[in-house]
């Protein structure tokens, strides 16, 4: 919501890791520190809720400004990990429960408007068994800190607490508003992005306009607009204000999927975590923004499921405007906990539906505790205060279990069938117990295939034919809403999961955002150019050096192979019904060759093809008698000798003892190539380094900016066992966040940069070991606030 005279309370911050009356009153050592906060900073690999589990204390001397007089005032709290009771001069003001909801509370008449007074929060970080996700184990680090924005705002006595808006149509406006204080009546106008007013009513609190100029708002165009309440007085001046962005759409869950607008469309998306390398949740409005963009951009998904809590309303924010679909969920893991457990759950429910509520973004809510048992008293309470607080928006939970029963609007199932060899997902009817509603799968693969980004290409190929495969069978189907992979990134989790380092390595993109295989089976559904190979095809990193067949993720129509600059075949994509794009099968590394460079006539080189490609499959050792049958009959047919054989299987099968072959693919489009990677024995290495932003801008809190970086060979492929040291070295207005050398994880690393509170230019040196240093310069810009 955006609100006038709200003020930051992100600097000026001191912070105890222990939590004392003294520190209460004001007294002893404390460290200076801005918000977002994390208690401290996590090393990416073993990190342990030991180094963050505290009760701690954070404090600030508040001044009221002078223009308070005659308002009311409140404190914001966005999110605070997770158990937090604020104070204002030692006295309690208030206690909320619960890390990923905001929460406020009124300070009017307990500071003077230009006198100061000492706020403080006693924070418990601990994983306190009395609310979500607490209780038992959980699949993710749920971190600490005041790890999001702390504002102040100033109201008048007469204010508007709430602007709820909805479309019924995409031509139409709904808007509930609520005024604390005296009733008065409110105007009521609709903006487009030019400033321009669409419509507008004056009443008391509830409208339905028409707005017959509003475009309607969609993935592939996601037009916002501006809905603006006005509280006037007596005479007709606007005492307060409030505006929500509004994109007009629909959404509804049929029984066959999720139509927007009225038309159906498939949910093809993964599941997010706010969680960053060292940082945890302390991320600010970049960062959040930024993976948004990654998804919408760079993985071409149409939509994302915040797993397993309302995320960062900066995430959001970019959701409503990238159009992206949102399924968000209120926290919680496995576990339900006693009956003060579930006020709380459900406490953070309808925190969570009315701070929420107005993302143009959010489709669905989830109101079970993600994968939890059946408990249809306690389900019967969510569903129906999701239902009250947000009639326009359909309901759903997160299980793992088959026709559990279902008290909600979708059946949203993790559907971890597929095990590589056989279909990807359950038909409806195995799943729901009733074909009357909409079925969504909300998590498929990640713990059946966890991949590193250094793992072996047959390990990797296997993790991207794997999301191949569930979202083809999803995508075919005709049954599903969408799917959701499981996940974006690789994240921290605590010591019951993960690969013993603590790290789930689930993700389609390392845990700086690097891409793995996997995330050009998500690109490639996008009309960016897109062509990554299953293979760099070196025959040493294969048995016996005989390369099997590999994929070519690419949205191409189809793939030229050249062998040293000689065409061997074209490859197409087949038999991937469910994918806009699906993988293209690349199993003749022969193809033409044998007629062009051997100069054998069609039908020789056909039976010698034939011949070679089958001793391929089983390895020349391997032979069966039919095998040798048909070789004798080649050998006859054609005069060719055992030794004939021998050398060409060694020249185009297994090359042991060969020279290097330069492989070249073009994926063309429309007859014009698109993309063409070429793979061939790389020594001469690079660093490709991508950064989020250049310019950092200091406004409602610090920035910072995302630094990634991958090791290349020279000609553009990932280098994976390039596996260096890499320093980095910040200067002047940003300092570096994280250890000053990490290495390059199957050739991918990065960084995060941080201004500092100053306006000025500030640089990046990277140097990887063995190469040329690198410098990023920087710009932090201060952003003064009106
Ligand atoms: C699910 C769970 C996720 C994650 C995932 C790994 O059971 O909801 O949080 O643990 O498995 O595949």
């Amino acid at each position: 919501m955006n609100i006038q005279n709200r003020i930051s309370l992100c600097d000026g911050w001191e912070f105890s890791p222990v939590w004392s009356e003294a520190f209460l009153h004001g007294e002893g050592e404390a460290e200076a520190v801005r918000l977002p906060h994390q208690v401290q900073d996590l090393p990416l690999h073993y990190a342990s809720t030991d180094q963050y589990e505290r009760i701690c204390g954070y404090r600030k001397a508040l001044r009221l400004p002078e223009q308070a007089v005659g308002k009311r005032v409140f404190l914001q709290f966005d999110g605070a990990a997770h158990i937090a009771s604020v104070f204002l001069n030692g006295k309690e003001l208030c206690k909320h429960y619960g890390g990923y909801t905001a929460f406020r509370v009124e300070l009017t008449g307990l500071l003077q408007p230009g006198g100061e007074g000492l706020l403080a929060v006693r924070l418990d970080s601990t994983e306190n068994p009395e609310i979500p996700p607490f209780g038992y184990v959980i699949d993710y680090l749920t971190y600490s800190g005041l790890y999001r924005e702390v504002w102040l705002e100033l109201r008048p006595q007469d204010y508007i607490e709430d602007l709820y808006v909805t479309t019924p149509s995409t031509r139409e406006l709904e808007a509930r508003v609520s005024v604390a204080g005296r009733p008065r009546p409110v105007r009521l106008t609709v903006w487009d992005t030019g400033s321009r007013c669409l419509a507008s009513a004056e009443g008391p609190v509830r409208f339905r306009l028409q707005v017959p100029g509003a475009e309607p708002w969609s993935p592939a165009d996601p037009k916002l607009y501006l809905c603006r309440a006005e509280l006037l007085d007596d005479d007709g001046s606007v005492l307060d204000a409030v505006e929500e962005r509004v994109g007009f759409r629909t959404a509804e869950f049929r029984a066959d999927g999720f139509y927007l607008n009225g038309e159906k469309l498939f949910l093809r998306g993964l599941n997010r975590h706010q969680s960053f390398p060292y940082i945890g949740y302390a991320a600010p409005a970049h960062l959040q923004r930024e993976d948004a963009r990654i998804l919408k951009e760079e993985l071409a998904c149409n939509a994302v499921r915040t797993s397993h809590y309302p995320q960062s309303q900066h995430f959001l924010d970019a959701c409503d405007e990238l159009g992206l679909v949102v399924f968000t969920e209120f926290p919680g893991w496995q576990h339900v906990g006693d009956a003060r457990w579930k006020e709380h759950a459900l406490h953070t429910l309808e925190e969570m539906i009315l701070q929420y509520r107005n993302h143009s973004s959010i489709v669905l809510w989830g109101v079970r505790i993600n994968e939890s048992q059946d408990d249809d008293e306690f389900y019967t309470r969510s569903n129906a205060i999701a239902h009250r607080l947000d009639p326009s928006r359909a309901t759903s939970g997160v299980r793992y279990l088959q026709k559990s029963h279902l008290l909600e609007d979708v059946y949203a199932f993790n559907d971890f069938s597929h095990t590589g060899s056989n279909p990807g997902a359950l038909p409806k009817s195995q799943v729901t117990p009733d074909m009357s509603k909409a079925l969504l799968i909300s998590e498929c693969n990640g713990h059946m295939f966890p991949t590193k980004t250094y793992d072996n290409w047959e390990k990797r190929q296997e993790h991207a034919l794997r999301h191949a495969r569930v979202q083809n069978a999803a995508g075919a189907s005709g049954e599903h809403a969408g799917c959701f992979g499981w996940c974006m990134f690789d994240y921290a989790t605590h010591k019951d999961f993960g690969s013993g380092d603590r790290i789930c390595y689930h993700g389609v993109l390392d845990s700086f955002r690097n891409p793995k295989l996997a995330a050009a089976l998500y690109a490639s559904q996008g009309e960016a150019p897109v062509l990554e190979l299953g293979s760099s095809l070196d025959i040493g990193d294969y048995p016996a050096g005989n390369i099997p067949s590999i994929y070519a993720f690419t949205n191409a129509d189809e793939v030229d192979l050249y062998k040293n600059d000689h065409f061997v075949a074209s490859f197409r994509s087949k038999g991937w019904d469910g994918l806009k794009h699906g993988p293209v099968l690349i199993d003749d590394l022969i193809g033409d060759l044998l007629r062009t460079q051997e100069g054998f006539s069609p039908k020789k080189a056909e039976v010698v093809r034939k011949l070679l490609n089958e001793l391929k499959k089983t390895g020349p050792s391997n032979i069966t008698a039919a095998m040798k049958l048909r070789m004798g009959y080649g050998v006859v047919r054609y005069g060719l000798t055992v030794k004939q054989v021998a050398d060409l299987y060694g020249k185009y099968v297994g090359n042991w003892g060969g020279e290097a072959t330069r492989w070249r693919f073009d994926a063309k489009r429309g007859g014009r190539v698109i993309a063409s990677r070429t793979c061939s024995p790389g020594s001469v290495l690079h660093a490709e380094i991508r950064c989020s932003e250049t310019v950092l801008t200091e406004a409602d809190t610090y920035d910072v900016a995302a630094v990634r970086i991958r090791i290349l060979d020279e000609h553009g492929n990932i280098a994976p066992y390039a596996q260096l040291p890499v320093r980095l070295e910040a200067s002047g207005a940003v300092s570096l966040v994280g250890p000053d050398t990490v290495t390059a994880e199957g050739g991918c690393c990065g960084c995060y940069l941080r201004s500092e509170g100053a306006s000025g230019n500030g640089s990046l040196r990277i140097t990887v070991q063995g190469m040329e240093p690198i410098v990023l310069y920087f710009e932090v810009r201060k952003e003064t606030r009106v």
